[in-house]
């Protein structure tokens, strides 16, 4: 789905503030080497990754959301008071009832804001980003915060060592008002989002949901985790991936050259490599943290996106270009000048 047909004027939209959060607990593959049968080498060979960060017991989706929020509404340089919209993207919520944004609004004290959650996996920033894009370009919102979080910690299996070396806790933060329309001032210039709900069973917390209700034996045979087919995703993930992030530079008849920095879905360094292949980008111009974070779902590409605008490798003016892929499957990129 792109914005392609614009049946009206649509107000320019610009990103103004980033910002970011992780636990401070690191899981290094070492410790990992002693709860399951793995090594950091098969870790670091087949994915990239060398540490995730946990969140503490007590430390919620809604917490970590906040701290990103914080940090990204300084960055903006504007009041809480400002927002009139939040979304949340996540898949681990405080509570099924009531949104996860609900919980960041009364944190930050953003009491002129509505607030709604949604759910798109690895691809929630950027559906959020999307949402907000259509909101702000239609003038139905002023300044809108989009927050990917994610506490995966708590719906992985960790007895499932083809999973629980994949995944950590963090979240990130975008804050997005009217922009200039000016050439070389920050806009968000193309957006894309997609899914194929044929592919439910590849990527899928089954259990604990209407189709499946939580009971005893469920919760004993761990149906409450996450369940992967790793090899399916893959191959999936690098071809949607690269048509996301094609038909956007299509559209906008942007080239690779154009591009300053790619901030794929930190999910696995062979992905990354095989799309941004694809792409004709090449490694230098290619942002990844993975190894630091693992696979942190939506909040991966949101917090990728902050440590990349904030370091020296992309100046103002330049075009970031974020491509994600997720459960669903979803799929999302969106082209962004800083
Ligand atoms: N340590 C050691 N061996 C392992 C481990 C491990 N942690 N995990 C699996 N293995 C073994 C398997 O059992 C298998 O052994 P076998 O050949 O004896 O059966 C062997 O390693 C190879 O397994 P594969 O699954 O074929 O390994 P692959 O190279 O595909 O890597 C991986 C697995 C890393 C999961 C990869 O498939 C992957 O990254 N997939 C995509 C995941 C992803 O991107 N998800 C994104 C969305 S996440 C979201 O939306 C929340």
């Amino acid at each position: 789905m792109n914005d392609l047909t614009q049946p009206f004027k649509r107000l320019p939209v610009a990103v103004i503030g980033t910002g970011s959060y992780v636990p401070e607990r690191r899981l290094t593959n070492s410790d990992l080497e002693k709860m399951v049968n793995t090594s950091n080498e098969w870790i670091l060979a087949r994915t990239g990754i060398e540490e995730r960060r946990i969140a503490a017991a007590d430390e919620t989706t809604s917490d970590m959301a906040t701290s990103a929020a914080k940090a990204a509404i300084e960055n903006a340089g504007i009041t809480p008071e400002d927002i009139d919209l939040i979304i949340v993207a996540t898949i681990t919520p405080d509570t099924y009832t009531p949104a996860t944004s609900c919980y960041v609004q009364a944190k930050i004290g953003a009491v002129n804001a509505a607030a709604f959650d949604i759910s798109a996996a690895c691809s929630g920033f950027l559906f959020g980003i999307k949402t907000a894009v259509q909101y702000i370009g239609c003038g139905q919102a002023k300044t809108v915060l989009v927050i990917a979080s994610e506490k995966l910690s708590h719906i992985v299996n960790w007895e499932d060592r083809s999973t629980c070396v994949l995944f950590g806790d963090g979240s990130g933060a975008a804050v997005l008002q009217v922009g200039t329309g000016l050439d070389e001032d920050p806009a968000v210039l193309a957006t894309d989002i997609g899914s194929d709900g044929k592919l439910t069973d590849l990527l899928i917390v089954p259990g604990g949901g209407t189709a499946m209700p939580t009971t005893e034996v469920n919760i004993h045979e761990k149906l409450y985790t996450l369940a992967m087919r790793g090899n399916e995703v893959f191959r999936h993930a690098v071809q949607h991936m690269r048509d996301s992030a094609l038909s956007l530079m299509e559209r906008t008849g942007l080239t690779a050259d154009d591009i300053a920095l790619v901030v794929p879905h930190q999910a696995n360094l062979r992905i990354i490599n095989a799309v941004t292949q694809r792409l004709g980008i090449p490694p230098e111009k290619v942002f990844i943290n993975l190894q630091k974070y693992g696979n942190t779902s939506g909040a991966a590409v949101a917090i990728a996106f902050d440590e990349a605008r904030r370091s020296d490798r992309v100046k103002k003016g330049d075009i970031i270009l974020l491509v994600a892929f997720g459960a669903g499957l979803t799929w999302s990129s969106a082209a962004i000048r800083i």
